[in-house]
């Protein structure tokens, strides 16, 4: 491999690590308080797409280390989308197959993409982020199936596996610690597992205990897929409240509304839970005035064409020839 020319043998020596950080690129135009450095970490950039790239790598590289894949077992996996997508296309790569357990709500660019990339789909009737208890949701039916075909699934189980929080303790914090040359104050996050913000908070927390860490979450009954209200926090078992210094709600429609903002002023084609953040992050730089900011946009907006003629009035109007 090679960072210079960037010519690879194989797309895994393309996932994000200190050595080949994804960017951060600073926000201009939408910066309500210039001196506030505010910076959005472009996780759309990792080679399957999203934030979830760095888990689903971690994950599967354990269950491959602890020889739990290969003669005929596969992957079983719960997943709003993201997961799913970076898991289906790595498996195939590494030449294992894959089952995604998808809610119903998850948007149909998403399902289309999982088939895409390889996997086996269920489409489960489920709240739109997948949640341990529900009977019948979409992790139960995952955890059916890895215990009914032993021999057939292993389940990674993003929601409750540690490996998920230390790909992003050992990609994620390091690499957002050595791009700002250690001068980052602010941390701003989105929740769904909660892999990303306890793995980077603990992580940017060992090097400096002042850095905040803010997560942005939507009203309850919200339509952003990946993501969690606080009421449904207690199921995500990788949750530490501890790593966490404050927590801002934000109207759920504004990710939509946000994200389209960011397309049209930043040239950045963020998706809503990026958009969501961002307006989490501007409250808190109007509140703070002065400092380093970093928000990890967790993935682009190209799967959420339809969510967005949903939300964006006139977006769907004149479509038609
Ligand atoms: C679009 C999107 N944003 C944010 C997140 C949240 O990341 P995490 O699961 O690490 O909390 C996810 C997770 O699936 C996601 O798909």
């Amino acid at each position: 491999m090679n960072h210079q020319t960037r010519v690879y043998d194989n797309v895994f020596e393309l996932l994000p690590n200190e050595q080949n950080p994804s960017p951060l690129v600073r926000i201009n135009r939408m910066n309500p308080v210039p001196e506030f450095a505010l910076y959005a970490k472009l996780e759309w950039m990792n080679p399957f797409g999203s934030v979830k790239d760095r888990a689903a790598w971690t994950m599967l590289q354990d269950l491959e280390h602890r020889g739990e894949l290969g003669n005929g077992r596969g992957i079983v996996e719960p997943t709003s989308g993201n997961t799913g997508i970076s898991l289906a296309a790595m498996a195939r790569a590494r030449g294992f197959h894959m089952r995604a357990v998808v809610p119903n709500k998850v948007p149909l660019e998403k399902k289309v993409l999982l088939k895409i990339a390889g996997a086996q789909l269920d489409v489960v009737s489920d709240e739109l982020c997948p949640a341990p208890g529900l009977g019948d949701g979409s992790i139960n039916i995952a955890k059916t199936h890895a215990k009914a075909s032993r021999d057939k699934y292993a389940m990674p189980n993003q929601y409750e596996n540690e490996k998920n929080v230390e790909a992003h303790f050992q990609t994620t914090g390091p690499e957002i610690w050595r791009q700002t040359e250690g001068k980052i104050t602010h941390l701003f996050v989105s929740l769904g597992t909660c892999g990303t913000v306890t793995g980077t908070s603990r992580f940017l927390r060992s090097k400096n205990p002042n850095v905040k860490v803010i997560a942005v979450q939507p009203t309850e009954g919200h339509d952003v897929p990946g993501l969690r209200n606080v009421t449904q926090l207690g199921v995500s078992k990788l949750f530490d409240s501890s790593l966490v210094d404050d927590i801002v709600e934000v109207e759920f429609r504004l990710a939509y509304s946000r994200a389209m903002e960011l397309c049209q002023t930043e040239g950045l084609l963020a998706g809503p839970s990026s958009g969501l953040i961002y307006e989490g992050a501007r409250e808190i730089i109007l509140r703070d005035k002065a400092g380093c900011g970093v928000m990890i946009f967790p993935d682009n907006i190209f799967k959420y064409t339809s969510n967005m003629m949903k939300h964006i009035p006139g977006l769907a109007s004149g479509n038609q020839a």
